[in-house]
């Protein structure tokens, strides 16, 4: 995913590669070349190599147990971070970057790049027009052959893919999930080490319900990588098939799809251009827990053989969690600082204190 970044940023007219970092140096060096990048400094440490390129951000596209060790060497650098998705292993782990997000004043965004797709902003625009929602579904049925981490993970759908749809439910329903039952499992003849299908069933805010189920060894009828959903409110249906084809059925005409940077291209222009304006874009660190708090709280549901786990509930646990685990003493003291987990994620983001400069740049 590093290679597609870098091949993406070349292109880009906003923005430009001109380091780049990895534990492997010579795979990093390989890179390099392969691409053409001949004035990119390389090195292992992110910190050296940002301040010696003259960078003025970091692209965090290591393995998700990684994010949280980068984020924070490239934060307390001075550096504003844009991290791939999952944010972290664990909603505690999370909690702590949004702590040292606080500390350093930095913008830490995490790219969900299945946001950016002109017609999931149609399909949005659709599913405005039915009023009061009852019911959202989403099925997402891929066979993934991806050596590496993914099949050796315990939880290769929900952890690695489905982090993807629960953020895509909270754009598209501008609804906010509340409880979650789930179960999980291994088909037979699965090549991954843990369980790539699962179903779960999630209560939102409104009161309206998300049905989705997954499954990443599926040899048969795929769906889009950003699966199939239908969406019943009281002023009719909505429909989106993953891809181009959006269907309303209720009063209006929906708009034309618009011309926008999709995906991984579409997370840079709204991290730049946050930068630039110092206004707080989507998946701030703060905004994403709730993203990952649906993962692990349907890993927990699942765990607890499909009891119902409140999503407020696990965030407040978490907070405990990473306040016992801390080891530096100003994260430690921001985290015991927070009366509640809530209050912690609601406090004023980045963009909400930053002026833009008058170089139009962050720093
Ligand atoms: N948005 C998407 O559609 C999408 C698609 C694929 C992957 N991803 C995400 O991108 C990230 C990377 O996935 P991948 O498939 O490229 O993984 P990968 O294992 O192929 O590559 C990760 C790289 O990170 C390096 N690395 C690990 N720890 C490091 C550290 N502490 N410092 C510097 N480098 C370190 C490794 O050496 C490796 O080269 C993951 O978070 C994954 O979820 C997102």
């Amino acid at each position: 995913m590093g290679s597609e970044w870098l091949k993406m940023l070349s292109a880009s007219s906003i923005a430009a590669p001109v380091g780049v970092v990895d534990l492997d140096l010579d795979l990093a060096n390989r890179t390099v070349a392969s691409l053409g990048l001949e004035g990119a400094v390389v090195g292992s440490s992110v910190a050296d190599v940002a301040r010696r390129s003259g960078a003025r951000a970091v692209i965090n596209v290591t393995v998700p147990q990684a994010h949280g060790v980068v984020n924070e060497e490239a934060m307390r650098a001075g550096f504003p971070v844009l991290c791939e998705k999952p944010l972290a292993p664990t909603i505690a782990e999370a909690l702590r970057q949004v702590a040292i997000a606080d500390l350093t004043g930095e913008l830490l965004m995490v790219s969900q790049s299945r946001r950016y797709f002109p017609h999931l902003a149609v399909f949005r625009e659709a599913v405005g027009r039915l009023g009061r929602l009852a019911a959202v579904s989403a099925d997402f049925f891929h066979e993934d052959h991806e050596p590496g981490f993914r099949e050796r993970m315990a939880h290769p759908l929900l952890v690695d893919m489905s982090v993807h749809h629960f953020d895509q439910l909270r754009y598209v329903a501008g609804d906010e999930p509340v409880s979650v039952r789930c179960t999980s499992w291994n088909p037979p003849w699965s090549w991954f080490d843990g369980d790539a299908a699962a179903t779960a069933d999630f209560e939102l805010a409104s009161g309206a319900r998300f049905a989705y189920a997954g499954s990443r060894c599926t040899p048969g009828l795929q769906t889009s990588f950003n699966a199939e959903w239908r969406v019943y409110g009281e002023n009719g249906a909505a429909s989106w098939d993953g891809e181009q084809t959006v269907g309303l059925d209720a009063d209006g005409t929906l708009p034309e799809a618009q011309d926008a940077p999709e995906g991984i291209a579409g997370s840079l222009a709204e991290f730049v251009g946050a930068l630039r304006s110092g206004t707080t874009p989507q998946n701030e660190v703060r905004a994403n827990v709730l993203s990952l708090a649906m993962v692990e709280g349907a890993i927990r549901s699942r765990d607890l053989g499909g009891e119902r786990v409140v999503l407020a509930d696990l965030i407040e646990q978490s907070l405990a969690q990473a306040i016992a685990a801390e080891r530096s003493d100003d994260v430690g003291e921001l985290l015991r600082s927070w009366t509640s987990a809530a209050v912690g994620i609601t406090t004023p983001a980045w963009g909400s204190t930053h002026a833009p400069t008058a170089s139009g740049g962050a720093r």
